[in-house]
């Protein structure tokens, strides 16, 4: 689906996701290793071919939506929001920082809080889940700072491409009353 509207952060904003941000910079990011460990498209070899052919995908879906997060005027990540649940209102939130040099700076819990304000205020959704490997520390910590509520754990559910045994996946979630009062505190 499309947005047109910039979402202002303080440090960053998100704008829609183009067909002309899939090039080589972006296949980069998807392969890197370091990048990749935690995300499901680490399976594929990803080319700017095939990124575009996702990015496509997804803003014709009438379901997602997916934004560049944009830092000191450069494309740094994404942040997609989606599939939405059409009845119950509920959605998928998924986020990468391709670009290393800028972790750390608080990048992902600001993006995590505008696609969290722009999911409750503007779509008018109910609930926001987001899946991690147990693993993942910083996507988790990004979570809770938007509070972001640890609800269940699924044992095993996924692997690492490095290793022998299974990791959990810890599923977190924040409702629209939760962000409601969050914003009045
Ligand atoms: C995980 C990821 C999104 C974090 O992004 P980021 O912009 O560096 O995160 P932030 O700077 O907002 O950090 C959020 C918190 O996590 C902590 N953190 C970040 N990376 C961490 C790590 N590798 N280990 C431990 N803590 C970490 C930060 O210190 C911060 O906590 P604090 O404020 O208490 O110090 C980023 O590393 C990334 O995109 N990784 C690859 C893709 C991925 O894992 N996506 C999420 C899939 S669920």
């Amino acid at each position: 689906m499309i947005y047109n509207e910039i979402i202002n952060g303080q440090k960053i904003y998100l704008r829609m996701l183009e067909l002309d941000d899939c090039k080589q910079y972006y296949a980069d990011w998807m392969n890197d290793k370091a990048v990749n460990q935690y995300l499901e498209s680490r399976w594929t070899e990803q080319t700017p071919a095939r990124i575009q052919d996702f990015v496509k995908s997804i803003r014709e879906s009438t379901h997602s939506y997916m934004f560049a997060i944009i830092f000191q005027n450069r494309h740094v990540g994404n942040i997609k929001l989606g599939p939405i649940h059409p009845i119950y209102k509920y959605a998928d939130i998924g986020y990468l920082i391709g670009d290393r040099t800028v972790w750390g700076l608080g990048i992902a819990t600001e993006a995590i809080s505008l696609i969290t304000r722009f999911g409750f205020e503007v779509l008018k959704l109910n609930r926001l889940q987001a899946g991690c490997f147990e693993q993942n520390i910083g996507s988790q910590r990004a979570l809770q700072k938007n509070n972001y509520t640890l609800e269940c754990i699924n044992r095993q559910k996924a692997f690492l491409n490095y290793g022998d045994t299974y990791s959990d996946i810890y599923q977190y979630a924040i409702l629209c009353d939760e962000w409601n009062k969050m914003k009045e505190a």
